[in-house]
């Protein structure tokens, strides 16, 4: 056994340990699990100057948090701020920070640190997309994407994890999207940045389990295509099934899974359905049911986003 490795549970402790997360997770489907209070808390944003980042900035402000807002856009956040200050924030402070570069979020960071104090619930929101097929997009656009989409994450946490560790309290919350469940024509940059967010966060959610890191929670949140102006220009086939989402729907189901400690949220549920049919059907089938309900269908270079330049 390694030095630090800790002996192995009994067989009865192990099946008691197993039971009982079944018990909670059939007790909790039935009843609606408390909510936690998140007045207080210091809450950063990133890419909150404007969509879903400004919207969840809003609804911590209701709840009382005080908010920490980056964006590289200077303005929008700004305005967020203001907003956030009028909805009810306890305090709401803006920083102009590129999360793509790893010295700015570090600097920030910092002066996050000295100005406001520990930041205990981390929302990493920002987010660009290119929406090329992958030969005709530029490798300086797939590089944005992962450094924004992703590597912005690593470096987030290295700033602010071990405050929270030390504390035992905090709660790291990654946006991730349904392009971080499935590969989609059209978005393999954006795919991949989104998987790579989505495995880093479990990752990262896995050891906090092994260190008995009880009071560092995580929320991993898989939205479908919504009404922001990121993907203007897309469309859905079957709005049953998979609706264009609106904004507000999602920023309440996001803020309830945080207060509620929940770790994976889908929205909408039919991607549950879809992920349990991943899990066993061949790939070629799942594409053909795809195509047939023309969902994940991205149109050509329709999407360019402001923050990107050729
Ligand atoms: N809109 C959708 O359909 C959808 C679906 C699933 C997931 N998402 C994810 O939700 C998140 C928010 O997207 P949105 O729809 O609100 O889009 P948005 O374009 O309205 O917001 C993204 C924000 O990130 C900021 N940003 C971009 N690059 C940055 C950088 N280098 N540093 C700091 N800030 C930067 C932008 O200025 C903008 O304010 C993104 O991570 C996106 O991938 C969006």
């Amino acid at each position: 056994m390694a030095p630090d490795s800790k002996p192995k549970d009994s067989v009865a402790l192990f099946l008691g340990k197993i039971l009982f997360s079944l018990l909670e997770t059939m007790v909790f489907s039935l009843i609606p699990k408390p909510r936690k209070n998140v007045a207080g808390e210091i809450v950063l944003v990133t890419g909150a100057g404007s969509g879903l980042g400004r919207l969840l900035a809003l609804q911590f402000a209701q709840l009382g948090s005080v908010l920490v807002l980056w964006d590289i856009n200077k303005e929008g956040n700004e305005q967020t701020c203001r907003m956030a200050r009028e909805a009810g924030a306890m305090k709401a402070y803006a920083y102009s920070c590129d999360c793509s570069r790893r010295e700015d979020v570090y600097r920030v960071a910092d002066q996050v640190k000295k100005e406001v104090g520990d930041v205990s619930i981390l929302i990493n929101n920002a987010g660009i997309v290119t929406g090329r097929k992958f030969l005709e997009c530029p490798d300086e656009l797939m590089e944005k994407s992962l450094d924004v989409n992703f590597k912005a994450h690593l470096w987030t946490y290295k700033a602010f994890l071990p405050a929270m560790i030390a504390n035992d309290h905090g709660h790291l919350v990654c946006i991730s999207s349904s392009a971080g469940l499935f590969g989609i024509c059209g978005l393999a940059d954006y795919c991949a940045s989104k998987f790579a967010a989505t495995g880093f966060a479990e990752s990262v959610f896995a050891e906090t389990i092994a260190q008995n890191q009880k009071g560092i929670k995580t929320t991993i949140v898989y939205p479908f295509f919504t009404n922001t102006g990121m993907f203007d220009g897309c469309s859905t086939a079957s709005p049953n099934l998979l609706p264009i989402l609106e904004p507000e729907y999602v920023v309440r189901k996001i803020v309830d899974a945080v207060l509620q400690n929940q770790l994976y949220l889908c929205i909408p549920k039919t991607l549950y359905f879809l992920l349990f049919l991943k899990s066993f059907l061949p790939l070629r089938t799942l594409l053909i049911l795809a195509r047939y309900l023309d969902i994940f269908h991205v149109m050509d270079g329709v999407m360019m986003k402001k923050n990107l330049k050729t």
